[in-house]
């Protein structure tokens, strides 16, 4: 049953809403859909505890479902949340309508992360996949210890725009573009989510006091989190020494050939929206330089995972 909330977070808009471009289906068409690895990280940190429960998981910032259709193949309940206008009411066509989940198991509510209308201690996964940045985090995290039982693992993923790898020129010119992205990115809701997503996710903390078994796995990064870095906003890390790190290089799970109409459709994917017109010439130059080729692209990529302590 959906149900309707008003809390916006610190009275800004919630982030990536219609009316600032957001199209889900150029969403499906161009973003990574998450591959089976990424679900193999969540379960196998999951899986190793002694108590580990299958019985309800939470997509945070669900979107369309995209994650809840692959929770729902492990977790007996899944509950679908997220805070824009509609985006339920997709959720549960594309789990429902077009993926035959009985309704009964799902349970679909219209709020935002930082204040859950989720009972306490109960949930055994959340899985807040690509929606950080749009959260005050750490009234997000404390909200998600509160509803995770002991135990519960928590993940949150974050992946940034490809890089070119392979041709610098073409690399220097899609660069460019993101340049202009950036700087039509303005205002608080915009400040807030690039120091988040420039930080590779190092900015988001877990107390000590509620929080155990931290692991960051950083995909495509080359050892470092500046791949995540799109321009200068950044907040300073909050990473425990007792946290483990991992660099998965060269994962083809988040790799691809792909031409100039693919990099267009994929921008297409980020708000706000920028029109193909306004950056024309850097279109132009790219496809002078791509010369009708495709290109490899790797996609960074960093999971966190972390254990809500008794
Ligand atoms: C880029 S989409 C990611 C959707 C989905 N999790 C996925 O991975 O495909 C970001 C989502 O975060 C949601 N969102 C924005 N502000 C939020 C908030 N304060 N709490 C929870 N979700 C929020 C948006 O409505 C949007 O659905």
């Amino acid at each position: 049953m959906a149900v309707t909330t008003e809390s916006k977070s610190e009275g800004l808009e919630f982030g990536f809403s219609v009316s600032e471009g957001a199209d889900w289906s150029k969403y499906l068409s161009f973003r990574p859909l998450y591959p089976q690895s990424f679900f193999s990280h969540m379960f196998a940190y999951h899986s190793q505890k002694s108590n580990a429960a299958y019985n309800i998981a939470h997509d945070v910032g669900a979107g369309c479902g995209i994650a809840s259709l692959t929770l729902a193949s492990r977790f007996k309940n899944v509950i679908v949340s997220d805070p824009n206008n509609g985006y339920t009411t997709l959720a549960r066509k594309l789990l429902v309508e077009d993926s035959g989940i009985a309704e009964n198991r799902l349970t679909f509510l219209q709020e935002a992360a930082e204040k859950s209308s989720v009972a306490s201690a109960n949930v055994d996964l959340i899985a807040a996949c690509e929606m950080m940045q749009w959260t005050d985090t750490a009234v997000v995290v404390h909200e998600f210890g509160r509803e995770l039982a002991i135990g519960g693992t928590l993940v949150m993923t974050y992946y940034s725009r490809p890089r070119i790898t392979g041709h610098a020129g073409a690399q220097k010119v899609w660069k460019a573009i993101w340049d202009e992205y950036s700087k039509r990115t303005q205002g608080e809701l915009y400040d807030r989510a690039f120091e988040i997503v420039n930080s590779g996710f190092q900015c988001i903390g877990f107390p000590d006091a509620e929080w155990d078994n931290i692991k960051r796995i950083y995909i495509n990064c080359e050892g470092s989190a500046e791949h995540f870095k799109i321009d200068h906003r950044i907040r300073a890390k909050n990473i425990r020494a007792d946290e483990e790190t991992v660099w998965v290089e060269g994962d083809e799970n988040w790799s691809d050939v792909q031409g100039i109409d693919w990099l267009k459709g994929y921008l297409a994917t980020w708000v706000p929206k920028i029109e193909e017109s306004e950056i024309q010439h850097l279109w132009d130059e790219l496809g002078l330089v791509l010369n009708g080729e495709q290109a490899r692209i790797e996609t960074p990529v960093v999971i966190v995972l972390a254990t809500k302590k008794g």
